[in-house]
């Protein structure tokens, strides 16, 4: 398998988010803040992307009708923004972070703001997947030790269409070995790059 790169144009950021979709993202960045302040110990793998940039690159894939299904997951996926951006958009969609604080955080947001998002404590990081001691001393910032979650989401890897994460700096080969590993042909899967923006690439 391979993974082939798909172009996401820079005019994605012309792109209007929807009403409903700014709220979520004033509100959880508000929440964010405080949360960060509030004395409890620091979470020190969490840092949040550019959640307006997700939702243009999400409604970009989406009016170019890239997707092959409607299943979305976000690896780590933190305060749930994605996950909720990609909910309110119509998807199915589901969250897996292996903080319980954060997991917490993303059920209160999606519950308050009324969104159709699920979220899964636990790590996203398949078993037995090949090579996956010798990947792993690639990352530092994810958790490769845990058991992974699918068995409780109901849902295996293949069963997605649309992968999100935020890899910390130099961690993306990490991310798109095991989604090439076992994501299904045609999955998408969408890294956000901090200055470098959003990258795509689908299974081929
Ligand atoms: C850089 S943050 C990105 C958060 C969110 N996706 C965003 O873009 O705002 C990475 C997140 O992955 C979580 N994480 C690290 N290893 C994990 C694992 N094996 N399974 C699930 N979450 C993990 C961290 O706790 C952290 O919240």
């Amino acid at each position: 398998m391979a993974l082939q790169s798909i172009e996401v144009p820079d005019s994605i950021k012309q792109i209007a988010m929807p009403k409903q979709a700014e709220t979520l993202i004033d509100d959880a960045i508000r929440r964010i803040e405080s949360f960060m302040l509030s004395g409890q110990a620091v979470i020190e793998n969490f840092v949040r992307c550019d959640f307006q940039l997700f939702g243009q690159a999400l409604s970009w894939i989406q009016q170019n009708h890239l997707l092959t299904g409607s299943r979305f997951i976000e690896l780590g996926s933190g305060f749930g923004v994605a996950t909720m951006l990609a909910a309110m958009s119509g998807m199915e969609s589901v969250g897996v972070e292996i903080e319980p604080r954060l997991v917490e955080q993303s059920e209160n947001l999606a519950d308050d703001l009324h969104i159709d998002a699920q979220f899964y404590c636990g790590s996203f990081v398949p078993r037995n997947v090949e090579d996956l001691a010798e990947l792993a001393t690639e990352v530092q910032n994810v958790d490769t030790q845990e058991g992974d979650v699918y068995h409780e989401i109901g849902l295996e890897m293949d069963d997605f269409d649309l992968f999100f994460a935020f890899p910390w700096p130099g961690e993306h080969t990490f991310f798109e070995a095991i989604f090439d590993a076992r994501a299904a042909n045609a999955a998408l899967l969408l890294t956000y790059r901090g200055r470098d923006g959003m990258n795509l690439v689908r299974k081929i």
